[in-house]
């Protein structure tokens, strides 16, 4: 066994615990398979831990997630603003990263996109410094952009396509490493203009990379006309939020969108859509969102603790949804008539018949003890 990792992890509102489970089980299958040690912590937070415990986020579980390697996440519902907004102020989780990739079987428009949206996470109008005027008549919020952060979340950009040009060579793709910076400078020049220079000026540190610029009006028209075009955007935080629910429509829908907030040391991987409460309790909600988020999980894994597991397991992972999409099984929402239990075992199974284990013998249910937070 690998040294443990300890996993601190929010199930959600609404559809968030049934697709969490989803995540466990996989995991645990994995970990039994590659070796891999975890240790998971349930940390509440959402909307039901407002409930049962007075806070969104109760400062127990915002100790324990402190405390461990990393935070998998499943959506909350109207308390996100004191959930995931705090958690990416607050431990500083810079860039938010969201892919958009076809994969065969997951029906779309499209068939050859494989982009990701690096979405700067701690400024823009998230800050949240809204006010009033006028006794309410008029209301302004203050848009921040610092040319530190900016530079920061270029170079990550930057970094994400030299690296996925890396991955993508040696499997023989010829496709050159692309950034292009997202943003409005033509309407506002300071803002959007200090993101636009700061990232030209990081671009010069990366001349194999192609580099261009885009209005945000123009990116998103393209992301329905040609969304194969686009390698990596960088963006800043509103504009990114819009994009990536926009990508994920371009290769199968919201039930497909993972991400992962990383800052230098910590992350938290979450899927990019919300609780879905229209959906909650009725066992039809995608998994692969929070399957594809925990993909993300064991890759940040393998390249931060450098941990070949972690990326065989975050392999297999992905190989085992594919054939498991293949052979039809899937969720109603990309065109399945499967439930999130029946596509969660399959995926399961298929990971043990992949790395030559017994075949799923039905278990579903979380199969480690967790450590239980003293309240
Ligand atoms: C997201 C979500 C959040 C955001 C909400 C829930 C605050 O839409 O992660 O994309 O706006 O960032
Ligand atoms: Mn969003």
């Amino acid at each position: 066994m690998s040294r443990a990792y300890r996993v601190s992890y929010i199930e959600g509102d609404g559809i968030g615990p049934e697709i969490f489970a989803s995540a466990r089980a996989v995991l645990d299958v994995l970990s039994d398979s590659f070796k891999i040690s975890f240790e998971f912590v349930a940390t509440p937070a959402g909307d039901k831990a407002l409930k049962d415990f007075g806070a969104a986020l109760p400062k127990q579980s915002y100790a324990a997630i402190r405390e461990s390697d990393l935070c998998l996440k499943a959506p909350v519902g109207e308390t996100a603003k004191e959930t995931i907004l705090f958690l990416r102020q607050e431990l500083d989780l810079y860039a938010n990263i969201r892919p958009a990739k076809n994969y065969p079987y997951i029906e779309s428009k499209f068939s050859d996109v494989d982009l990701v949206i690096v979405r700067e996470n701690t400024e823009d109008l998230y800050v949240g410094r809204e006010f009033e005027e006028m006794n309410g008549k008029k209301a302004i919020a203050l848009k921040v952009v610092t040319e530190a952060a900016s530079k920061r979340i270029a170079r990550t950009a930057f970094e994400i396509a030299l690296s996925r040009h890396e991955t993508r060579s040696s499997s023989g793709s010829q496709s050159e490493p692309s950034v292009v910076c997202v943003q409005k400078s033509n309407v506002l020049p300071m803002t959007d203009g200090l993101f636009l220079r700061s990232c030209d000026s990081v671009s010069k540190s990366f001349p194999s990379v192609k580099y261009s610029s885009m209005y945000v009006d123009t990116a998103a028209m393209n992301l329905v006309r040609s969304p194969e075009a686009f390698d990596v955007i960088v963006t800043s935080n509103m504009y990114g939020d819009i994009l990536s629910d926009e990508a994920s429509q371009v290769v199968g829908g919201l039930g497909v969108a993972s991400s992962a907030n990383y800052g230098d040391d910590f992350a938290v991987f979450e899927p990019v859509h919300g609780c879905a409460p229209d959906i909650a309790g009725k066992g039809i909600a995608n998994p692969l969102s929070m399957l594809f988020t925990t993909k993300m999980m064991l890759e940040w894994l393998g390249a931060k603790r450098q941990d070949p597991s972690c990326l065989a397991a975050s392999k297999s992972l992905e190989s085992a949804i594919s054939a498991v999409t293949r052979s039809g099984m899937k969720t109603p929402d990309i065109g399945g008539n499967s439930s999130t239990e029946i596509v969660t075992r399959a995926i399961c199974a298929e990971i043990r018949r992949q790395t030559g284990r017994a075949l799923d013998d039905g278990r579903f249910e979380i199969m480690k003890e967790d450590v239980l937070l003293k309240w």
